[in-house]
């Protein structure tokens, strides 16, 4: 046993809220995913990354944990997520379920605990300053909160409290260092609640906001890093086939941690934001998109390349980078992609190295919604809707009330649906599949055959090598003419058009070719 399952393993990360509902209470459960388990599977994954499904008071759409070992019942119970786990087994599908070791909800009994003036068990479990008026320089706190004098650290928002795993150079009574019993009591509580969803079948982790742990750990990460190696080793030990993947988007430190993945993240003025979300600079200010697969922007990958091969070199020999349509952070592609654009930005996402990530109602290209706040999410919430299935009441999600929803669906006329698409030849949903049936029949085009790139000339095709394979892609409205290499003729998958003569590939507008 290994984790060798990650070599064809291609992931969907399901937002449980707005997956499919069940019990028509008008949000997602267990027994809906495992309902659509079929479906996850006729897609080509054989993965899923489930949003925290614990309990939670959710003002952060339950990055708030108030019980790391139990269900949040909303969404079922634990024997439900037992099942899940079964019947996803049974169809070749492992589960990841998402951990979140930085921080509790401040409901937490963790917490709670910790607040009370008399020490106890937990009393170091949080990080606390040792005076009622005293802050921490460079990191946000709260006060006034609590019988106990001091004031606590935040890890994100107001409600999440940070969990204590030291200071990687203490420099105040209150800091505890990474090796004090007290951090490594938090570091052994987080194991435990691993091993238990593990013992229960789970096959891994999404680990949220994994750089957090250590504070002021500025000498690249060796404190948090230290933490999580020390985890991988329990895991090898007693869980070799279960994964981890880091929100860190920092490969050459995520892997060296002991993580077998890492997202390549969405951030304003990084390399993966220039191919899809070029719309946000790197201010935060929103200008004009020169996203790389829009049919009308520049078409240059200098961007893109710069950050992915350095880390890609880096880092090929020691685990994977996750790329990814979309997350529930992150704006829907189809914001401002249209369904053509979309499909070759996917077929890229999906021929690359590494393990690639799709979330759910991308494949059909659901749209971003604008929507006020809900549980947190804040401009998130737009990409969190629910899933839409056919053209029935709430578009499938729900047999609920259209007002109960935890959140509406899409109402415009033509709202993508799988219904409609399943019936489609050409549909996104039927070229997700398709590219994914390639991948899996292809060991090339999987997680470990060698990258290269052939060429990447601003606003011409960009072709580039994966194994024995040659692969174009051509998000521009025109066709072009590129060399490729010699003996690379038969064309192994198109969409669009595209044929070689004479040693160069014409490759027609919008198109996509996989040369063997
Ligand atoms: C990252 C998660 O993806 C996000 O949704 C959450 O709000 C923060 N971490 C805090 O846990």
């Amino acid at each position: 046993m290994s984790t060798s399952w990650l070599k064809d393993a291609v992931f969907y990360e399901i937002y449980p809220q707005s997956y499919y509902d069940t019990n028509c209470d008008g949000i997602g459960d267990f027994n809906g995913i495992i309902e659509k388990l079929d479906y996850i599977k006729s897609l080509g994954c054989n993965a899923l990354w489930i949003n925290p499904c614990f309990d939670s008071p959710f003002k952060d759409a339950g990055y708030d944990v108030r019980d790391y070992k139990k269900v949040a019942p909303r969404y079922g119970t634990n024997n439900d997520l037992y099942r899940l786990f079964g019947e996803a087994h049974r169809r070749g599908i492992r589960v990841l379920l998402d951990l979140v070791p930085g921080h509790t909800s401040e409901e937490h009994e963790w917490f709670r605990m910790s607040q009370k003036a008399e020490r106890n068990e937990y009393s170091d479990r949080f990080i606390w300053t040792d005076f009622c008026f005293a802050g921490a320089k460079g990191l946000g706190f709260i006060g006034g909160e609590s019988e106990r004098n001091g004031t606590y650290i935040l890890n994100f928002f107001k409600c999440q409290p940070a969990l204590n795993y030291g200071f990687l150079h203490p420099t105040e009574p209150w800091q505890l260092g990474t090796d004090h019993p007290a951090a490594i009591a938090t570091r052994e509580a987080m194991k435990d609640v691993m091993r238990f969803w593990m013992d229960h079948g789970c096959d891994g982790f999404r680990v949220d906001m994994a750089a957090s742990l250590v504070k002021f750990d500025d000498e690249k990460k060796s404190g948090t890093s230290a933490i999580w190696r020390n985890i991988r080793e329990m895991m090898d030990a007693e869980y070799p086939s279960a994964a981890l993947v880091a929100e860190w988007s920092d490969p050459p430190l995520a892997l060296r941690a002991g993580y077998h993945m890492d997202f390549y993240l969405n951030h304003p003025g990084g390399g993966y934001a220039s191919l899809m979300r070029d719309y946000v600079k790197p201010d935060n200010s929103e200008g004009k998109d020169n996203s790389y697969f829009l049919k009308d922007s520049d078409h240059d990958m200098s961007r893109f390349l710069e950050e992915y091969l350095r880390w890609y070199e880096d880092t090929k020999d020691i685990g994977y980078i996750s790329m990814l349509t979309c997350n529930h952070d992150t704006v829907r592609p189809r914001f401002n992609m249209t369904p053509e654009e979309l499909k070759i930005c996917y077929a890229f996402l999906f021929t690359m190295p590494g393990v690639p990530f799709l979330y759910y109602g991308d494949e059909i290209g659901m749209r971003y919604l604008d929507l006020p706040t809900k549980e947190g999410g804040y401009y998130r919430t737009g990409s969190r809707t629910p899933m839409q299935w056919d053209h029935t009441r709430n578009l499938g999600f729900s047999g609920g009330c259209p007002d109960a929803l935890y959140l509406p669906v899409d109402p415009a006329e033509d709202a993508p649906t799988v219904e409609a698409q399943e019936s489609d030849p050409d549909s996104l949903l039927n070229f997700v599949r398709s590219v994914l049936a390639l991948r899996h029949a292809e060991e090339d085009l999987q997680a470990d055959a060698p990258f290269e790139v052939i060429s990447a000339e601003k606003g011409k095709p960009f072709v580039y090598r994966r194994g024995a394979l040659v692969l174009s892609v051509n998000p521009s409205g025109t066709g072009a003419e590129v060399a490729v290499p010699e003996g690379k003729e038969c064309v192994k998958f198109l969409h669009g058009s595209g044929e070689v003569r004479n040693g160069k590939l014409c490759i027609g507008p919008q198109s996509f070719v996989v040369l063997g």
